[in-house]
């Protein structure tokens, strides 16, 4: 017993040394954006590690004669090429791909951007097979030698056999690069040397296609059933400009929509400044505009009504919005007691895109419709009466930009619309559904209260657009024509939203709306749609921020009080930390597919979004010391001589056992 103790103390004192040894060997660095699996009902795209983890020596690869020197072919080691953006290329990755040697890639991004004019991983003809493009119309609305996105190369489109990280973090690039310098240079004579290597996990769960992973993940004999891959999905947010059950009178609905997510090659990282958030911030403040019109107005002048509506998941062949197409046309949305359906929506408007670029183009499908043609005058009166000088061009053709609206054409294509865009041709964004659509992209600096404001800054163009179409929508959808303007007051809120939406989620806006922003693990801006089920925190935020622009003060003294005041209404509540009640008429729907609601659906059909995220365990980089081949070929032999010769020796004594321990006879169980 009293050797115990001394023995146990012993075996700690080992163990912790042990793992000191390894904390030594592998330096854990911060690179967690992998590029990740996703899944559409007939393929895979994206990129994933063996089950393991992926091995490779780390090459800084800088110009052209690296790739070439890395991906040749007697290279007897594997490597992992490190780079930044300007070599990472279609091209590049694609020489990488088809390499044996390669196992990995490593891009990194240093504080200051390196100069690179365009950069979208998109396709040239995003949602190519969604929209009117998906079966039984199967049109084509994007032309492929003139695509909308024509400096995209198309990386996201493509399966890619090795993981690919990436990271912003100066230190974790300084070790990088130290280490490469340090061990792996001159390149001669790598293989006598412990060479630089990094480990990628980032295996992921998901293959070939949705079919076949959901299949796996719910087969009735797996007892524990393991999830391969999960539906994309959140919420769409929708508020009417009068609630729904107050004045049962307006029939008609006008539709103003624009989408909520975006995406970005690298996982966790799609700011979608200009792919969605500045639309998005246009939309909220023309809903915050219009329903203080609407309110003060006299409600028999109202004809119709307003839905203002984000759709979530856009990127993926427009899950949101052709959700609600497909509720409409079942009459279910947005519930089954009083359904909107498609004859009831007499015009829809979508902001795409927007920026400050000198003009918007408004694109209509095959037709322009009088209605469409009545709201663009009243548009344009209205621009011209606030002094807003913008070029408004008309694009009408069978080719249509992405937009949510193809999805309510597709099962009516006479419905009335359009899409306001920055662009006409081809997308004004160079960095469309990439990590790079920030701030910097759409030129936009918070101007943090100040008020001073340059003329042609995004937030003033912001501000004036939602304006203008408020009361536009207002004159359109009510009897008496308005203008008037409460211009510099929205300015100030169009620049406190952009900051939330653009810069960080720790913003002055999203803390008034009563959100805890100092709870927010990270300030960084992420669009993602994600797996349904798992709510968004943009969505929540959104949702607030709706309910804070559009709702009504009401007085209460406690978060009971304020419910109470609201029972029979249909409204909903939200009650802040500083005692106010708020009343509105914000809601949300399901931004799941059809595809994954309809039984029997088969996901290859194409008709619905079929998209699924592949699920992972570990997501990880380590950089350690590779012993040299030599090295290890040296402990192989060494190894194997010692293993021989134990072998042959213990042969030997066995057999020699009776002359050399001197046996006088055999013990047996009989002789004790
Ligand atoms: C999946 O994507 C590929 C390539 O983009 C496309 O050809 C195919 O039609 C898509 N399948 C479905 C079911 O949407
Ligand atoms: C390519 O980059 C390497 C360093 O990574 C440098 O030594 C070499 O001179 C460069 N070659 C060319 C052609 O620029
Ligand atoms: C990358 O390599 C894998 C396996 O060799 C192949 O299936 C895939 O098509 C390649 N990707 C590209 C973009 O060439
Ligand atoms: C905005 O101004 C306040 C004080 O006026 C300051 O504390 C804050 O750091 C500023 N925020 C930004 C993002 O510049
Ligand atoms: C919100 O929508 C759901 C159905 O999606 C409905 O049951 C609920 O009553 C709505 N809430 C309000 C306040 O309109």
């Amino acid at each position: 017993m009293k050797l115990l103790l001394p023995i146990i103390c012993h075996i700690v004192t080992l163990t912790e040394s042990t793992l000191n040894v390894h904390n030594k060997m592998y330096t854990q660095l911060d690179a967690t954006s992998p590029c990740i699996v996703r899944l559409n009902g007939s393929q895979s795209f994206g990129c994933t590690s063996s089950r393991n983890g992926n091995v490779g020596v780390i090459h800084i690869v800088h110009n052209d004669t690296d790739v070439l020197w890395v991906t040749n072919a007697t290279r007897t080691d594997n490597y992992i090429a490190a780079m930044f953006l300007d070599m990472f290329s279609f091209e590049n990755l694609k020489k990488l791909n088809d390499s044996e040697h390669v196992t990995g890639v490593l891009l990194m991004q240093k504080r200051i951007r390196s100069k690179v004019s365009n950069f979208s991983p998109e396709d040239k003809c995003p949602n190519r097979y969604s929209g009117l493009a998906a079966p039984p119309r199967e049109e084509t609305v994007c032309d492929a030698t003139s695509p909308w996105n024509p400096t995209a190369n198309e990386i996201s489109m493509h399966k890619w056999k090795m993981p690919i990280f990436f990271s912003a973090d100066n230190r974790t690039i300084s070790q990088v690069e130290d280490c490469f310098r340090k061990h792996n240079l001159p390149l001669d004579n790598q293989a006598d040397r412990p060479l630089c290597a990094l480990k990628m996990s980032a295996h992921m769960f998901g293959s070939v296609d949705s079919t076949t992973c959901i299949r796996r993940s719910s087969t009735a004999y797996n007892i524990n059933p393991i999830r391969y891959c999960d539906p994309l999905g959140d919420e769409n947010i929708y508020v009417p400009a009068v609630p729904f059950d107050r004045y049962k009178k307006p029939k008609k609905y006008v539709i103003v929509a624009a989408r909520l997510d975006s995406t970005s090659f690298f996982y966790s990282l799609a700011p979608g400044a200009l792919s969605a958030a500045t639309s998005l911030v246009t939309l909220l403040l023309t809903s915050s505009l219009l329903i203080k019109l609407v309110r003060e107005a006299d409600v028999n002048t109202i004809q119709q009504n307003v839905l203002f509506i984000l759709f979530n998941g856009e990127a993926y062949d427009y899950i949101g919005s052709s959700r609600v197409a497909y509720d409409m046309d079942k009459g279910q949305f947005p519930f089954k007691e009083d359904p909107i359906t498609k004859e009831q929506v007499s015009l829809f408007v979508e902001l795409s895109q927007l920026w400050n670029n000198q003009s918007v183009t408004y694109h209509v499908y095959k037709n322009e419709d009088p209605i469409v043609t009545k709201f663009i005058n009243t548009f344009r009166n209205q621009a011209n009466h606030m002094n807003f000088a913008v070029d408004l061009k008309q694009k009408i053709g069978n080719v249509m930009p992405p937009a949510s609206f193809q999805s309510f054409l597709a099962t009516k294509p006479t419905l009335p619309g359009f899409v306001f865009a920055s662009y006409d041709q081809h997308f004004q964004n160079r960095f469309y559904h990439s990590l790079y659509d920030d701030s910097m992209n759409v030129g936009y600096e918070y101007t943090n209260g100040s008020g001073i404001v340059s003329p042609n800054s995004l937030q003033k163009f912001v501000a004036n657009f939602s304006t203008v179409l408020a009361y536009t929508l207002f004159e359109v959808i009510g009897s008496a024509a308005k203008s008037g303007s409460r211009l510099p007051e929205v300015v100030g809120i169009a620049d406190e939203l952009l900051h939330c939406y653009v810069d960080t989620m720790k913003c002055r806006f999203f803390a008034d709306a009563g959100f805890d922003v100092n709870s927010l693990p990270s300030s960084k801006l992420d669009l993602y749609v994600g797996v349904m089920g798992i709510r968004n925190q943009i969505t929540t935020l959104t949702k607030l921020t709706l309910v804070h622009l559009t709702g009504r003060k009401t007085e209460a003294k406690s978060s009971e009080e304020c419910l109470s005041k609201v029972q029979n209404t249909t409204y909903t509540v939200w009650f802040t930390d500083n005692s106010v009640c708020l009343e509105s008429a914000v809601n949300v729907s399901e931004a799941l597919s059809p595809a994954f609601v309809i039984p029997e659906y088969k996901l290859s059909e194409g008709v619905y979004p079929s998209w699924t995220e592949s699920s992972w365990q570990t997501i990880d980089v380590r950089m350690f010391l590779k012993p040299s081949p030599k090295y290890e070929w040296l402990v192989f032999v060494i190894g194997n001589s010692v293993m021989i010769a134990s072998i042959l020796t213990v042969f030997w004594i066995k057999h020699h056992a009776r002359e050399l321990f001197n046996y006088p006879h055999l013990i047996t169980a009989a002789n004790i």
